[in-house]
């Protein structure tokens, strides 16, 4: 059995903000530098995008923290306006995210363009992103199954909306507040199940509470000065590691500067509810956004986790895979309910989930909005073969239940791990005692 022992430094950088500190970079006026871009794939996408619309970028390392060399983001632009018609359709590989979130500043630009995907994304359900659009006046055209291509004729004209999201998700409130930058006049966008909030944060849009309802008011026509940018580490990513360290006997990894907002750790809260000891050192706040160090130690003695409670749905809804697959492996057993969204990500992920499960020997259910592991009937003494659906996470999730327990795994297209966590195993490598 193997023990993982050390101190994470090499985390990949948070993809959400990364996503966004170039979007807004694009939108701003002046030379907008982020330090510690993410050299995962999505986030190479959204640069992508952005230099094949115009925007001029480049990318460059320098030393940073731990001596290591870290990735910068330089972005010149002039501000709302200044994309260009781009010769082709706009490549977004497997990231939703650039998609959905690029669409909203696309509507807003006097020209048509059209965004693709890998065959992945080119099945994830786009009409969340044609409907408001289309209500603030842009001409929005999606496949018959409301898939990409997403073909918009955009207008500087966009008008502004009160929009009460239909759906619990940032990549939506995103776009429309990235559209409404541009509009003549102040949109309002209600979510009542708060997801991340990175974006109201790092445009510093004001929100109202009224009752249940968040309300995010967005100004138009809104000039945005460059600012520099720093990106914490991905909570998403430590989530992996953490889960090592819980599962690996003897293991206990201290993890650097990742992003501890509330929309996004909720994790480490279910796990210490289970009784996983975690605990969280030097905390402070940059950028906005609280950072702090995470310390995990092994714990033989974790409860089950039954995740059923919306709001908290939506604030570890990328780390369900892992948690799902740690609560099989240290306990046996594991709850979801009101989770529906999670097929529609990178992959069907709850029956990607169940699928793999049940190839390693556990009993579980799946329904509509969820699944259930009842227990572990066989345990199996050969090499199981885990699909990865062609999704980062559920690779990875599987990858390390494999190596901190030693189960025999083999993992479909395992190259995957490169979306978000190109050092995944190198990573995992270097803990190892
Ligand atoms: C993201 C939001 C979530 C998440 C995705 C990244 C974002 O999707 O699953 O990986 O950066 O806004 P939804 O907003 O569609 O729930």
């Amino acid at each position: 059995m193997r023990v993982f022992k050390g101190e994470v430094t090499a985390l990949p950088p948070d993809k959400s903000i990364s996503h966004r500190a170039a979007l807004i970079g694009a939108l701003s006026e002046g030379t907008t530098e982020i330090t510690n871009f993410s050299g995962g794939y999505d986030n190479q996408s959204t640069l992508g995008v952005l230099q094949a619309a115009g925007i001029a970028l480049r990318q460059e390392t320098e030393a940073g923290k731990y001596g290591r060399q870290i990735r910068k983001v330089v972005i010149e632009s002039q501000g709302l306006w200044s994309f260009q018609p781009p010769s082709a359709p706009l490549m977004c590989n497997n990231s939703g995210s650039t998609m959905r979130m690029f669409a909203g500043i696309l509507a807003a630009q006097p020209f048509t363009s059209e965004l693709i995907g890998d065959n992945s994304l080119m099945k994830r359900p786009m009409k969340r992103v044609a409907d408001p659009l289309r209500l603030m006046g842009a001409d929005v055209e999606l496949s018959v199954s409301g898939a990409a291509p997403i073909k918009i004729k955009g207008t500087k004209d966009l008008m502004p909306i009160e929009y009460r999201l239909p759906v619990h998700s940032a990549q939506v409130k995103s776009l429309v507040a990235f559209a409404a930058l541009h509009a003549e006049g102040e949109t309002r966008i209600i979510e009542t199940v708060p997801s991340r909030d990175h974006t109201e944060v790092m445009l510093g849009l004001e929100t109202l509470v009224n009752g249940l309802d968040r309300i995010i008011v967005v100004p138009g026509r809104k000039r945005i000065v460059a600012k520099p940018f720093f990106i914490p580490a991905d909570p998403s990513a430590a989530c992996f590691i953490v889960a090592l360290g819980l599962l690996a006997r003897g293991s206990e990894i201290i993890i650097r500067d990742v992003c501890l907002n509330p929309t996004r750790a909720a994790f480490l809260d279910i796990l210490n509810v289970a009784g996983a000891g975690i605990s969280i050192e030097n905390k402070r706040i940059i950028g906005g956004e609280s950072i702090g160090d995470i310390l995990v130690q092994n714990n033989a003695g974790l409860d089950s986790l039954l995740i059923s409670d919306p709001q908290l749905v939506a604030c570890v809804i990328d780390e369900i895979p892992m948690l799902a697959v740690l609560s099989a492996f240290a306990t046996g057993q594991f709850e979801l309910h009101n989770a529906a969204e999670l097929r529609t990500k990178e992959s069907d992920r709850i029956d990607a989930l169940v699928v793999n499960l049940q190839r390693l020997g556990f009993d579980c259910e799946q329904y509509p909005d969820g699944f259930i592991v009842k227990g572990r009937k066989i345990t199996h003494s050969n090499t199981v073969v885990i699909d990865s659906f062609d999704d980062h996470r559920i690779a990875m999730s599987f990858a390390i239940a494999s190596q901190a327990t030693g189960v025999a795994i083999d993992i479909t297209d395992i190259n995957v791990v490169g979306v978000s966590f190109p050092n995944f195993f190198e990573m995992i490598e270097s803990l190892s005692v």
